[in-house]
């Protein structure tokens, strides 16, 4: 073979390498092998630990990740505080009162700081401990790709604007997972995260009192024992914080029992039950269905698309920094 087409065999190699890379963007899975070996290992360890404090802490986790992701990239925006030219996202509206797992992140980093220091980035952090969360509770484990860094700043308007509220339609929220370069399946397969944890009256009032999203052909309500349950919770004016689970089946179990409720009209935000009852695009209800009938596919799903979701706008190479405190940029 000439040089030439030797050339041209290497390029074309390289462009499939390209190309299967973009599944997982830059990221590789050994990024820690030489500079934090033990990394997995804290991270587990901590949020086994911090789990069995407080069970609730996995759901937390899980979604201090997608929070992080959706604003600017997964980047450790999200962890930042109020200091110097920096206005917290975490005063932003889907964020105050309600985001958890701050000092469980504080905590992992002061240990690796110990092990490796300067090595393992904040958003890294958040990526493990976000599959370690879900593994802990039952759920799929998927391989986390590494090698985020962490951002220079916070984006407290872009975290009012991107992460979705709990009163979207579904058009909205295809909108929204679109804009970040996620499909109808990771949408349906990403919703499938609130089988565990928790939400406030504040984010599921409107859904208590708000006649249409419930009304069969006949005009009568359905699911009123569901009903009833959620306004002793939580009243129609008051009570904001009151907290109801969002899988009112299997609370602390992941599982793919969210589908199932959603399918009987019981879940319990909005946005949980606009998959099933505005399906305009045909394909979602599909999905639903499937997950509902075969946890499996759904936990294959689940992992695809956390990889996807951790691989938005990530910071690498010599963009951003490795964070020493998760809560501030470095001086
Ligand atoms: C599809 C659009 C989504 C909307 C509108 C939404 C909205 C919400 C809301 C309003 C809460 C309750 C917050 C509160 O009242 O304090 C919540 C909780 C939660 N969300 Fe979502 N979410 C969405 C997608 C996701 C995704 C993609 C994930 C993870 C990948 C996720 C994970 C969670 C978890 C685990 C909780 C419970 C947190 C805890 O108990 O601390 N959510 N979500
Ligand atoms: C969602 O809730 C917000 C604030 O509670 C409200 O301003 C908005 O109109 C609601 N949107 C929909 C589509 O109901």
């Amino acid at each position: 073979m000439n040089q030439l087409g030797m050339s041209l065999v290497v390029l074309v190699f390289m462009c499939h390498g390209i190309g299967t890379l973009s599944d997982n963007g830059v990221l590789v899975l050994d990024y820690y092998q030489e500079s934090c070996p033990i990394v997995e290992e804290i991270v587990q360890r901590q949020v086994e630990i911090a789990a069995l404090k407080d069970p609730r802490m996995a759901a937390s986790l899980l979604r201090l990740h997608f929070h992080d992701c959706f604003v600017m990239g997964c980047d450790a925006s999200v962890l930042l505080d109020n200091y110097g030219g920096i206005t917290s996202e975490k005063q932003a509206a889907p964020n105050v009162n309600s985001l958890r797992g701050f000092e469980v992140i504080d905590g992992i980093k002061y240990l690796l700081e110990e092990a490796c220091p300067d090595a393992v980035s904040c958003s890294d952090i958040l990526a493990i401990a976000a599959r370690d969360a879900v593994a802990l509770r039952g759920g799929p484990r998927w391989n986390v790709y590494l090698g985020r860094r962490d951002s220079l700043k916070a984006d407290f308007k872009g975290a009012n604007q991107f992460i979705p509220a709990p009163n979207s339609s579904l058009g909205t929220l295809i909108a929204n997972f679109r804009q970040q370069g996620l499909d109808t399946r990771d949408l349906v397969a990403l919703s499938g995260s609130h089988t565990m944890g928790k939400a406030r009256c504040l984010s599921f009032r409107q859904r208590v009192y708000t006649e249409d999203y419930e009304e069969n052909n006949n005009g009568h309500h359905r699911n009123t024992i569901f009903r009833r349950i959620l306004s002793s919770i939580c009243p129609k004016s008051g009570r904001d914080g009151a907290l109801a689970p969002l899988d009112l089946k299997t609370p602390a179990r992941f599982d793919n029992h969210y589908f199932l409720n959603i399918i009987e009209g019981n879940g319990l935000l909005i946005s949980d039950n606009v998959l099933v009852t505005q399906d305009f695009e045909g394909e979602i209800r599909e999905h639903v269905f499937a997950y509902a009938s075969d946890q499996e596919y759904f936990f294959d799903s689940f992992g695809t698309s956390m990889i996807k979701m951790g691989n938005i706008n990530v910071l690498t190479g010599n963009q951003g920094e490795i964070r020493s405190n998760c809560r501030f940029v470095n001086s």
